[in-house]
């Protein structure tokens, strides 16, 4: 981690959706790197308990929640049980996702409804559960992970760019919704990261090639790289940011 940010994050609480893989788990381990109470979300228990450990070893306090982002009961439960046992909640990186592929012309209702219950339910609703609990404490900051694709579009990806689109407007609404509360409200968006969800395009040279060549720096990121943006997003640095969709792309968007 390249700053120590003077310490901001010593006792802060933190909530990190999707947090059993990739880039929620980079960032729960770079949250607890600074001293940060880190709450693991996910479907997955195993990898849960698993983040769970890696946060302990970098010296946080972790603990994992069942929830799935897609489910409104679950939303609420998680951040309930945030406060319940840490006692508030300051920081939150909504960022449970999934990816689909697809022609416009081959849509379907099943990916349409996985896709948007996921990628936009889950950030909206994670947005107000979230929001009125830090309403409680006077302030905080959330972090949304969009994506590159939700600035420009990728052919074949039509949900998938679209359901980020959105993220981005639930953001920026909800930034302008509470500016005055002491709320920031921002969205990283990443080009493509070295993670699950990118394997498989990766492994295939062609593919690889082509995807590389999109991004001026001939290179793809690393889930760190993310995570050092989040925790600045989410850090007094920067305070007088809000409503932001942040490219981490290695100049994918420019
Ligand atoms: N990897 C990339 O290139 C890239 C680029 C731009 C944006 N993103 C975004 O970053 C986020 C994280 O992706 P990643 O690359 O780490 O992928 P990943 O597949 O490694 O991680 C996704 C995480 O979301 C969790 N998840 C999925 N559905 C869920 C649900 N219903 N409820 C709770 N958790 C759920 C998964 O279990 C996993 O922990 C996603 O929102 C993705 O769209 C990724």
């Amino acid at each position: 981690m390249p700053t120590s940010f003077n310490n901001a994050f010593a006792d802060k609480v933190v909530l990190i959706t999707g947090g059993t893989a990739g880039i929620g788990r980079a960032t729960a381990v770079a949250f607890a790197r600074q001293g940060a109470k880190v709450v693991v979300s996910g479907r997955r228990e195993i990898e849960g308990e698993e983040s769970v450990a890696l946060v302990g070893k970098a010296g946080g306090k972790g603990l994992f929640v069942r929830a799935d982002v897609s489910r409104e009961e679950d939303v609420a439960a998680l951040v309930a049980r945030t406060v319940e046992h840490f006692g508030r909640l300051d920081i939150a990186f909504n960022n449970a996702g999934v990816i689909e592929r697809a022609l416009t012309t081959d849509i379907t209702i099943e990916s349409y409804e996985h896709i948007f219950g996921i990628n936009v339910r889950g950030v909206a609703f994670s947005l107000k559960h979230q929001i009125a609990a830090m309403l409680k404490t006077g302030g905080g900051s959330v972090v949304n992970n969009a994506s590159v694709l939700g600035i420009r579009p990728y052919p074949e990806l039509s949900l998938y760019n679209a359901s980020k689109f959105a993220v981005i407007g639930l953001t920026k609404t909800a930034a302008l919704e509470f500016a005055t509360k002491g709320i920031r409200v921002n969205a990283v968006c990443p080009a493509i990261i070295e993670t699950d969800m990118t394997a498989i395009a990766r492994e295939d040279e062609q593919t690889r090639n082509a995807l590389l060549s999109t991004h001026p720096v001939r290179r793809f990121g690393t889930p760190e790289e993310v995570a050092n943006a989040v925790l600045w997003l989410s850090s007094p640095d920067s305070g007088f940011i809000t409503g932001i969709n942040l490219p981490v792309d290695g100049g994918f968007t420019v």
